[in-house]
């Protein structure tokens, strides 16, 4: 297998430009606790586009990267929590997503703090694409049927 889907994945990419994200009442899931990870994560996103684009040491990219996994994989659970107490029928697979997702930032990670990658704008701009269609097809799938059960 190899190590490198995100690189490859972020190739296919036809513009490969990306921008800061900036927060849209769009992306709301209408509980309250999921918006503000989902604020968080693209902070998170956004703050590593402004030490990859300034240049920055590798090691405080290594940092915003390390932070990135560790708050995807809290974000992740914190929405498989909800899903699991409230019988979410899409559970599996999203979940599945998920799973893949923290599977390419953590070979990502690896291949960074081997020195095997530099974090290029191209994989920030897929990193920033998966997480808007995410928000926007799977995380508005789920907040229907979370908010029809009063979850807010
Ligand atoms: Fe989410
Ligand atoms: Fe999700």
């Amino acid at each position: 297998m190899t190590p490198r889907n995100f690189v490859r994945f972020s190739e296919q990419l036809k513009g490969g430009k990306m921008a800061l994200i900036k927060w849209s009442d769009k992306y709301s899931v209408h509980i309250q606790k999921i918006d503000e990870q989902h604020k968080h994560f693209i902070n998170l996103i956004n703050k590593l586009y402004q030490v990859v684009v300034e240049e920055s040491t590798q090691s405080s990219v290594g940092k915003i990267l390390d932070e990135l996994f560790d708050y995807t994989n809290y974000h992740f659970k914190t929405e498989e929590e909800l899903f699991k107490t409230h019988n979410y029928p899409g559970f599996e697979i999203h979940k599945q997503q998920h799973e893949a997702f923290i599977k390419l930032v953590l070979e990502l990670k690896e291949d960074f703090s081997k020195g095997r990658v530099t974090i290029t704008l191209k994989i920030l701009a897929f990193m920033n694409e998966w997480l808007i269609n995410h928000i926007l097809n799977s995380d508005q799938k789920y907040a229907s049927y979370l908010n029809s059960k009063g979850v807010s």
